[in-house]
């Protein structure tokens, strides 16, 4: 299975192998997205210094590019953005594999008076878009799409919105932001409820960029408001150091320490889960910092309360949890199942070819600690995570790993292979392998 549009690859590594270092990560995906959306579309010049350069990212910076804003590329390697009053593309805007990237683009284009088609690759094309379209649509914004206007294509007539009052079924950021940035460009206030909190880089952003935006508990509220430039320098990606992190923990002999991170609300919550299994991590929140050392791990309970605050992180602890003591349980966590790949069966499945005892549940799994992991021959399902947490695993397990779908990483973390040989002193042998389309 390919991820979209990306030229399929496999990765052979071996382990087991130590993982010591420092290693740099890639720029928060998260805020990469919000920086090119916010800067494209502000009165004057901005520059954003570590964006992501991963797949996503680079399809959301094309996308404000034929939106109108420019985006250059200075000497020293920052962006120059010159935002614009955004106007209608010629063409569709391709948002590749990011989920992130097409729900918050639904949101700015349904804000704007013009008509864009928004579409994905064929993993995105089946990803739920009904919770974006539908208070959009209550906004004003005519969107269509195929079944139903639920699923990517999705086409949207923007402009003349109103503010709502939207108490959102689900605690997704992505659906919190989606409705934000509409209400940008509405008539009176717009307002979101979650459910739980969720990340929180939307409205500090907004701020920072002059919006009118206010936070009372799980209630964000902003006021039409027309952006001003604003620099941002995004810091390095949580989510990405969990990998890391957890290799860390898992490999034999290792020690990882990765700093420079945003350990804000809503992102560091695989530290805390961590903490739990009584892992050796230390943090150092003025440097932004985690460090790791192997140590001994028990399983955990984890239900829906904080979920968002790791959720993206789940199929790496799921690799801790498959070598810890005793038991994991996970449950409350259906979302898992419409992300970039079902992940409750992606990982499950994953963690299995390893050796591990995982059983899935309707929202979660049970996976029995213990396991002696072995080199495994692995898919991503198109799911970058996936991916990489089976590529740490193989950092535990004995003998060759293979992992097909590796494509996939270039999405969030295209040079995530070549640090592993770094990190293990060239070790795990890890070689990306192009494969006959
Ligand atoms: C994101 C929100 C989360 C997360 C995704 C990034 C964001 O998705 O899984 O990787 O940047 O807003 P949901 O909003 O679907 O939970």
């Amino acid at each position: 299975m390919t991820a979209g549009s990306l030229p399929p690859a496999v990765l052979k590594l071996r382990g087991p192998c130590p993982v010591r270092g420092q290693p740099r990560v890639p720029g928060d995906k998260s805020i990469s997205h919000r920086a090119l959306l916010l800067t494209g579309q502000a009165a004057g010049t901005s520059t954003i210094t570590g964006l992501s350069e991963g797949d996503d990212v680079i399809r959301t910076r094309l996308a404000m590019e034929q939106l109108g804003a420019r985006i250059e590329e200075s000497p020293g390697g920052e962006l120059v953005v010159t935002g614009c009053d955004l106007g209608e593309p010629s063409g569709p805007l391709d948002h590749g594999n990011s989920g992130t990237g097409i729900r918050l683009m639904a949101g700015v284009v349904a804000g704007c008076d013009m008509f864009a088609v928004l579409t994905g690759d064929q993993f995105l094309r089946r990803r739920p878009m009904d919770r974006i379209a539908a208070p959009l649509r209550e906004m004003g914004a005519i969107i269509d799409g195929r079944r139903n206007g639920s699923l990517a294509p999705l086409a949207i007539r923007g402009g003349n919105l109103r503010g709502i009052r939207y108490a959102s079924p689900v605690a997704s950021a992505q659906v919190k932001s989606a409705i934000l940035l509409a209400g940008l460009r509405a008539t009176g206030t717009t307002t979101v409820v979650e459910p739980t909190a969720t990340r929180r880089h939307t409205e500090e952003m907004l701020r920072s960029f002059g919006a009118e935006v206010s936070v009372e508990g799980t209630e964000v509220r902003v006021a039409p408001s027309r952006l001003q430039a604003a620099d941002v320098a995004v810091p390095g990606d949580p989510s990405q150091a969990a990998f890391w992190v957890i290799a860390g923990l898992v490999a034999p002999d290792s020690e990882v320490t990765v700093a420079d991170l945003y350990l804000g609300p809503g992102r560091a919550g695989f530290v805390d889960v961590l903490r739990r299994m009584g892992a050796a991590v230390e943090v150092d929140t003025a440097a932004g910092s985690v460090r790791s050392r192997p140590g001994p791990l028990t399983g955990v309970t984890i239900d829906s309360a904080g979920l968002a605050s790791f959720i993206d992180e789940v199929p790496i602890l799921a690799v801790a949890a498959s070598v810890a003591t005793g038991r994991t349980v996970l449950s409350g966590a259906a979302e898992l199942r419409v992300k970039e790949s079902d992940r409750i069966t992606t990982v499950a499945t994953m963690l299995k070819a390893f050796g591990a005892t995982v059983a899935e549940t309707t929202d979660g799994m049970v996976i029995e600690g213990g396991a002696r992991l072995h080199g495994a021959d692995v898919d991503s399902h198109g799911d970058h995570r996936v991916a990489m947490a089976a590529a740490v695993a193989a950092m535990r397990a004995e003998g060759e790993t293979i992992v097909h779908g590796w494509e996939s990483v270039s999405t969030s973390y295209p040079g995530f292979a070549d640090q592993l040989n770094e990190l293990t002193n060239g070790a795990a042998q890890a070689e990306v392998v192009p494969v006959a389309g």
